[in-house]
């Protein structure tokens, strides 16, 4: 396993090849067997591939043009807009995403109680367990992804155009790659981590 986390990459050049069911599925359920807080499983997945693709590029355009013209929730980082754009661009190529759904979460515009935000923080951690979870299932399979936090550009235009109750946390693209990518370096492990 520690083969699989130590070489696993984000893909950013998908062929158009699909994913078949059985593999998809296969990802899925190991999103599904993530762990989360009191087994909440606050985790939903929706699926988009084929037609429905075009949606989501038409929101993700709308939501960068949005942020260009300073709107949204973004419009005070167009440094990250260009980066953006590449991501959009990448998601359109993937065959299939992964959006990731917070069940119970709520909007980012809504103030929160301690109480509410601990749980949230909660649930997001199980979420992120699950979308990693996914990615190295995936990888496992020969099938590259790319973990898009640049849908936030297009926060309120992919809710819409989803209409799925909860809140999106992130999406996953996922297909298959020829392109091989070389690894990022990492911070030393002395700096990250302190005995006491
Ligand atoms: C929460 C999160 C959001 C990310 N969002 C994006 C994104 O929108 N676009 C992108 O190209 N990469 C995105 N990435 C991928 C990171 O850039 C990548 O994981 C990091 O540079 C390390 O590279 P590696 O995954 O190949 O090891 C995201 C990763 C995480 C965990």
């Amino acid at each position: 396993m520690i083969e699989a986390i130590r070489q696993r990459r984000s893909i950013r050049f998908f062929l158009p090849d699909p994913i078949s069911d059985e593999n998809l599925r296969e990802i899925l359920t190991a999103g599904q067997w993530a762990p989360s807080p009191k087994n909440r499983q606050p985790w939903r997945f929706i699926v988009v591939r084929g037609e429905a693709k075009r949606g989501m590029d038409e929101a993700m355009k709308a939501g960068l043009e949005k942020t260009a013209r300073g709107e949204g929730p973004l419009a005070g980082r167009p440094e990250y807009l260009p980066n953006a754009v590449y991501t959009q661009r990448v998601m359109q190529a993937a065959p299939v995403t992964l959006f990731i759904y917070d069940s119970e979460g709520r909007s980012v515009y809504e103030p929160m109680s301690p109480a509410d935000r601990i749980h949230e923080m909660s649930n997001v951690q199980a979420i992120g367990a699950a979308i990693q979870n996914m990615a190295l299932a995936a990888w496992d399979m020969g099938i590259g992804s790319l973990w898009n936090g640049n849908i936030f550009f297009a926060y309120d235009e992919l809710k819409e155009w989803l209409g799925e109750p909860g809140e999106i946390i992130a999406a996953l693209s996922l297909g298959y790659t020829r392109r091989p990518v070389c690894p990022l370096p990492r911070k030393p492990l002395e700096e990250l981590v302190s005995f006491k």
